[in-house]
């Protein structure tokens, strides 16, 4: 399931390869507040040497650099490095299973919505390998509101994104962090508003998947429905989804 190295591997770099020119525009990607909601966590990072993981277009990195970080990114997909060559000057080709880098080398990792495409331990036990003694990591996944959406997210994922190999929650990203040996410092909440209609023009997926999806929001529960603020117009949803942001330490 978790083999990153093979068939998956193969499934995520075809899938970003795909979505690499339309990626910023997509929901998310350069909202301000999700930024916000990441940058506040971390504190000052002038002169520090960091790792942007699964960097992707560059976005988290890009937005360090600017505050004195001294940035690299690392991604697995050529075409998402290629956008992030306008944000990032210094970029690797490489897998977060197998980092390019001695032990102890980095301040900070970031890895924002990067963990759930690979086998969480080996790539989190490779994050806490290459950060200096003190070193921190902020993590961030999109997660489900709880137990009361679980099965439905989970079903959701299975519809929209089949290169997901596991589902991250609040409480499994943080155990997962423990067990490698971090120590959690903080954990953040944010939401931000998705529309099927912005993920249609984007991605691949043909318009049998778009209905399976909107069908999907559709035949939720109430609670599922309040959950997610869920407002239906024209054969398209609205809807917020969760983010889990954790500040991790290397003792
Ligand atoms: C949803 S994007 C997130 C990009 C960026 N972190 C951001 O916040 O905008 C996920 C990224 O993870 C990268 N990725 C997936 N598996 C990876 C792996 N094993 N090693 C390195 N990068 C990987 C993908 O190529 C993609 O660019």
């Amino acid at each position: 399931m978790y083999d990153q190295k093979g068939e998956n591997a193969g499934r995520v770099i075809k899938h970003f390869t795909e979505r690499a020119e339309s990626y910023d525009k997509g929901n998310w990607p350069l909202d301000n507040e999700l930024l916000s909601a990441h940058t506040a966590l971390i504190g000052n990072v002038n002169g520090k040497l960091v790792l942007d993981v699964a960097c992707g277009t560059g976005i988290i990195g890009h937005a360090l650099s600017k505050l004195g970080a001294q940035v690299i990114g690392i991604d697995i997909s050529t075409s998402m490095l290629l956008r992030a060559s306008e944000r990032i000057s210094a970029l690797i080709c490489g897998n977060m299973l197998d980092l390019p880098f001695g032990s102890g080398v980095f301040d900070l990792l970031v890895c924002r919505q990067g963990i759930h495409y690979i086998d969480p331990i080996p790539a989190l036990t490779e994050m806490h390998r290459v950060l200096a003694k003190c070193g921190s990591l902020l993590i961030s996944s999109i997660v489900p509101y709880g137990d009361e959406d679980y099965d439905w997210y989970k079903e959701r994922i299975r519809i929209k994104k089949p290169e997901q190999v596991w589902i991250p929650t609040t409480n499994s990203l943080g155990e997962l962090l423990k067990q490698v040996g971090f120590s959690i410092i903080c954990i953040g909440h944010h939401q931000t508003t998705s529309r099927l209609s912005t993920t249609k023009d984007r991605t691949g997926h043909d318009s049998r998947v778009q209905d399976v999806f909107l069908r999907h929001h559709l035949s939720a529960q109430d609670k599922i429905k309040e959950l997610y603020a869920m407002k239906f117009d024209n054969n398209d949803v609205e809807y917020k989804i969760n983010w889990v942001i954790l500040m991790a330490k290397a003792p």
